[in-house]
């Protein structure tokens, strides 16, 4: 399927999607792991890292930092240098394609005493990075952004001071940022969230967050210090994502997800694609090292179009380009509003998901915050993934769905967060 010396994928009309998929661990849950192991106390074990690219992105800088880690038996594990043992590192730290691993390290790098560079490659050097600026600045680090972006020059502080910041965007980077750096400030320092975003942080680190009804609080006491653990990463419910969408829209399929992770804060694509009319199972849920999981099966069903206002979005973040792909199957409009955030993803996703859809033989609107999808007939042609992952795989699933051939330029960027998808998508997918 995928062509990688031109970088092509070219994705044949499927009837039926059958199997049972084993999804990469989940990347926001990964990255996370690791930071945290290594400014941890002692000695940590992480079960299920992922080798796609952006959690790699996360242990080559952890490294750089001088982090000692080892494999074992297929377990990373990662020696802890507790929250002041980081070095300072001989080069610029290179985060590749990964907000996640720039905006949460630079939140622990704004409390080292060293200064540090952050970089990325083309798509994170143009994505907005004042909204950690303005917090650590607030905080007594001294962070220069180029022109509002990446390479992030910081010179820490090791006594920054403690904030109460109300985050202005939804958006799980910025709070984890701040309250990283809020272990290494004098006092408290909470973070007022309006509309909830995904909470592996104040999870994973244990922190205390009061629900106020309309916002919530979470505060993180300076100087905490962070127990090492043994970290097992549930299956990636961003990645899961791609088959309940391929398996509803494909007739006769039945496919089968298990150990996915299934944290609220992340899930809400079943609940929507369920008022689509998905046929959408959840079985054998328990939960495991502190996160919720189950095994999900999904069989094909007719979808009608839905109204998403911005309530719904961050719960949905990353899957709004394979909810639009649904969206084209579905019998009616859909309309997703609130979603200006998604133009400060790997691309503007509103854009990509507009032109590609078009180019399949959809009729959409783009509006500045949002998408409107008229559900027709997929015909296949010739599409792009801007370099963005969840372009790339969510235009492959189109592919399935249409009546023609399709072709992905620039595919193999599917691995940022799910090696082997192209593999996964040939063995799974079964011709008219
Ligand atoms: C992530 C948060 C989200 C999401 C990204 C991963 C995280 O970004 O889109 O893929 O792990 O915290 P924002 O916080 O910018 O919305």
């Amino acid at each position: 399927m995928l062509d990688l010396s031109k970088d092509l994928a070219h994705v044949r009309p499927a009837s039926t999607l059958v199997g049972i998929i084993d999804v990469p661990p989940d990347k926001s849950i990964a990255h996370r792991s690791a930071l945290f192991s290594a400014i941890g106390d002692g000695t940590s074990r992480i079960v299920n890292y992922p080798d796609s690219k952006d959690p790699q992105s996360t242990l080559a800088c952890l490294r750089a930092l001088g982090a000692e880690m080892r494999d074992e038996d297929e377990i990373l594990v990662i020696e802890g240098r507790g929250l002041r043992g980081l070095k300072p590192p001989d080069a610029d730290l290179d985060c590749g394609n990964s907000g996640t691993t720039m905006r949460l390290l630079a939140g622990i790098l704004a409390g080292q005493s060293f200064p540090s560079v952050l970089i990325g490659d083309e798509s994170l050097s143009t994505r907005p990075m004042a909204r950690i600026a303005n917090p650590l600045s607030e905080m007594g680090a001294v962070v220069e952004l180029t022109d509002s972006h990446a390479p992030i020059r910081i010179r820490g502080n090791g006594n920054l001071r403690g904030i109460r910041y109300d985050v202005p965007v939804a958006s799980a980077q910025v709070k984890s940022c701040v309250l990283l750096a809020g272990l290494y400030a004098e006092g408290e320092t909470s973070v007022v969230e309006r509309t909830p975003s995904r909470d592996h942080t104040e999870r994973m680190l244990e922190l205390t967050t009061v629900d106020f009804g309309d916002h919530r609080v979470i505060t993180v006491q300076g100087g905490m210090s962070v127990r090492a653990r043994t970290w097992s990463v549930p299956r990636d419910f961003s990645a899961a994502a791609f088959f309940l969408v391929a398996g509803s829209i494909l007739k006769d399929s039945a496919i089968r997800l298990p150990r996915v992770g299934l944290n609220p804060s992340r899930s809400g694509l079943i609940d929507i694609l369920r008022a689509m009319g998905a046929r959408i199972f959840i079985e054998e849920e328990r939960t495991v090292a502190g996160e919720p999981i189950a095994d999900l099966a999904v069989f094909s069903s007719q979808l009608s179009g839905i109204e998403i206002d911005s309530d719904a979005i961050a719960g949905i973040i990353d899957e709004i380009p394979i909810l639009s792909v649904a969206a084209a199957c579905a019998e009616g409009r859909t309309e997703i509003r609130g979603a200006g955030e998604l133009r400060h993803k790997e691309t503007d996703r509103l854009h990509a998901i507009a032109v590609s859809l078009r180019a399949l033989g959809i009729r959409v609107k783009e509006y500045e915050d949002g998408l409107s999808i008229e559900g027709g007939s997929l015909r296949g042609g010739t599409v792009d993934s801007f370099g963005d992952h969840r372009i790339a795989m969510a235009m492959a699933i189109a592919g399935l769905a249409s009546s023609g051939r399709t072709t992905i330029q620039n595919a193999s960027c599917a691995s940022i967060s799910f090696p082997g998808f192209w593999d996964v998508l040939a063995n799974i997918a079964y011709g008219e």
